[in-house]
């Protein structure tokens, strides 16, 4: 394996990019390739199986771009097919859930934790079986919010209309008096004023980006796969849809200044 190969990224959208920034931050000198699967976001309401399939092209264009990892920078993906498709693939690959899961148990102080994500996560139990697992005494609270992801690729991040949403979503959440809150989804930090101005101050927001970005590190190296080169790193981003959107949009939140987006069907890697 060359260590001087890009990281695999990808998620259904612009979600993923609040991790592509988190591993921007932990390792300055590696290439990333994104990819962003826009035509056909959302991957929340769709089943296992469509997003398994969805995954297995998504990755296995990404190893055509000779990726050395694949961060799986999407909650959905995580809890209903990473198991599968990591089996198929000789790289490692990172997935979100138990890095957030990790921060979570380690920010509630009165061990009553929301989570916050898609219909697929939230069914799947998988933030409350991690834990469960690693922290038995906590109660656990999973509340689905399907309009933020729209919301998000539209990049109405601090409207009226998102602030109404996220009151009516968050209700619950706030009556439970939990004192920390899992972003569960990749495109919810983007969100991350609006939720946070209505859960108020004694709420921690987890966003398990950071602690997936560190995971990566671990990963890459347990594997020397640390990129060694001292030429500046070379990022590419992909999306099945909407190329220009996305990179206004990309553009907006990376440090990075000119980012060039490429559209590309992956459906016919099967
Ligand atoms: N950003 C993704 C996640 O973390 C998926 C959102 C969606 O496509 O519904 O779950």
């Amino acid at each position: 394996m060359n260590n001087n190969a890009p990281i695999g990224v990808f998620d259904s959208g612009v979600g993923g990019l609040t991790v592509v920034k988190e591993i921007m931050k932990a390792l300055p000198n590696e290439s990333i390739v994104y990819y962003g699967d826009t035509a056909r976001v959302p991957y929340g309401s769709k089943s296992a199986e469509t997003i398994t399939a969805y995954s297995r092209q998504i990755a296995k264009f990404l190893m055509t771009q000779e990726v050395k990892a694949i961060v799986v920078a999407c909650n959905t993906v995580s809890a209903l097919a990473l198991e599968t498709i990591k089996e198929e693939f000789d790289v490692p690959f990172i997935g979100v859930v138990k890095p957030g899961a990790k921060m979570a148990a380690q920010a509630t102080k009165n061990k009553k934790i929301g989570i916050i994500a898609t219909e697929g996560t939230i069914q799947s139990g998988i933030y409350e079986k991690f834990l469960k697992t690693t922290s038995p005494e906590v109660e656990v609270f999973g509340k689905a919010c399907p309009l933020f992801v729209p919301l998000a690729e539209e990049g109405w991040l601090s409207d009226d209309v998102t602030k109404q949403v996220a009151q009516r979503y968050l209700a619950e959440l706030k009556e439970r008096k939990v004192d920390a809150l899992v972003l569960g989804c990749t495109h919810y930090p983007l969100l991350r004023g609006v939720i946070g101005e209505v859960m108020g101050d004694g709420v921690t927001l987890v966003n398990p980006a950071y602690e997936t970005a560190k995971e990566l590190c671990y990963v890459l190296e347990d594997n020397h796969l640390l990129r060694e080169a001292n030429t500046q790193p070379v990022h590419k981003f992909y999306v099945s849809d909407g190329a220009e959107k996305f990179r206004r949009f990309a553009n907006s939140i990376l440090p990075c200044d000119h980012l060039e987006v490429e559209d590309v069907a992956v459906k016919s890697f099967e």
